[in-house]
C-alpha cells in the first residue's frame, strides 16, 4: 500500500520569522500525523527547517538542485550539500523552473539520477500548459516527461525511488483546480508509463497532484485510488489550511 505524502512547496516566499512561525504551528501537530508530511523551503531556510524540524516527524525537502556533482557551478547547490541539511527529498523539473529556467526533459533526467544516487528521493514534476490540453496533447506531454526521466535511471529499484508529482500548469496558482476525475485519469496514465519501465515499481512509486489543492477540495482529490498525496504551494504558506489538508489525508489513511 502506497502511505499518503502532502509536501509543502514553499517557493520563493518567506522570511526568518515567518519560517518560525510556521513550523511552530505545523510541528506541534507533527506527531499526530498518519501520512508523511514534507516541506521544501528556499535553500537559505534548510539549515534553520533542519534545526526546527529535527524534533519533529515532518521531512525536509529542497526545491531544486545542480545536475553536477561539485565544482565551478557559481549560484549552484549540489545533491550531497543537499544530503548534509538531512534532506530526504528534492523537487525536481517544477514547471515553474521549466518556464523561466529553461530546464529541458534530458536536464530533469540527469538531476533525477544525481538526487538518487546521492541518496535523495526525487518528487518529479510533469504536467501539460491549458494550450496542450487543448490541443488533446496532455498524455503526448506526460508520457515524454517520464519517459526521459525512466529512461535515464539504471534499475527499477532506482524507479522505485521515484516520487511523481502531476501539476497540470494551468492548475498552478490559478486557484482553478482539476476534477477529481480529470486528476485520477492523468494519474492512472501517468502509472501505466511507469509500468512500461516496470511493473512492480509502477505499483510502488508515489504520484502526488498538484495545482491550487485546497482545504475544501483536498480530501475528493486523495480519494482517488491513483492521488497518493499533494504537492502544494499556496495553502502550504498557511498553517491551519495545511494543517486541514493533512488531517484529510490522515483521515483518508484511516479508512483504507
Ligand atoms: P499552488 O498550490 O499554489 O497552486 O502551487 C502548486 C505548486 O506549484 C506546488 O509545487
Amino acid at each position: 500500500m502506497r502511505r499518503k505524502l502532502v509536501v509543502g512547496n514553499w517557493k520563493m516566499n518567506g522570511s526568518r520569522q515567518t519560517v518560525l512561525e510556521l513550523l511552530g504551528t505545523i510541528g506541534a501537530r507533527s506527531k499526530a500525523a498518519g501520512c508523511e508530511v514534507a516541506i521544501c523551503p528556499p535553500f537559505v531556510y534548510l539549515d534553520l527547517c533542519n534545526l526546527v524540524l529535527s524534533a519533529t516527524d515532518i521531512a525536509l525537502g529542497a526545491q531544486d538542485m545542480s545536475e553536477h556533482a561539485s565544482g565551478a557551478r557559481t549560484g549552484e547547490v549540489s545533491a550531497t550539500m543537499l544530503t548534509d541539511f538531512r534532506c530526504r527529498y528534492v523537487l525536481l523539473g517544477h514547471s515553474e523552473r521549466r518556464t523561466s529556467h529553461g530546464e529541458s526533459d534530458e536536464t530533469v533526467a540527469r538531476k533525477t539520477l544525481q538526487a538518487i544516487e546521492a541518496g535523495l528521493s526525487p518528487i518529479v514534476c510533469v504536467g501539460e500548459t491549458w494550450e496542450e490540453r487543448q490541443a488533446g496533447r496532455t498524455y503526448d506531454v506526460l508520457a515524454r516527461q517520464i519517459h526521459v526521466v525512466a529512461d535515464a535511471l539504471n534499475s527499477s529499484g532506482q524507479l522505485m525511488s521515484l516520487t511523481v508529482a502531476y501539476e497540470p500548469v494551468w492548475a498552478i496558482g490559478s486557484g482553478v483546480t482539476a476534477t477529481a476525475s480529470v486528476a485520477q485519469d492523468a494519474h492512472a496514465f501517468i502509472r501505466q508509463c511507469l509500468a512500461r519501465h516496470s511493473a512492480t515499481a509502477s505499483q510502488r512509486v508515489r504520484i502526488l497532484y498538484g495545482g491550487s489543492m485546497k482545504p475544501d477540495n483536498a480530501a475528493e482529490l486523495l480519494a482517488m485510488p491513483d492521488i497518493d498525496g499533494g504537492l502544494i504551494g499556496g495553502a502550504s504558506l498557511n498553517a491551519s489550511q495545511f494543517l486541514s489538508i493533512i488531517d484529510a489525508a490522515v483521515r483518508l489513511e484511516a479508512v483504507q
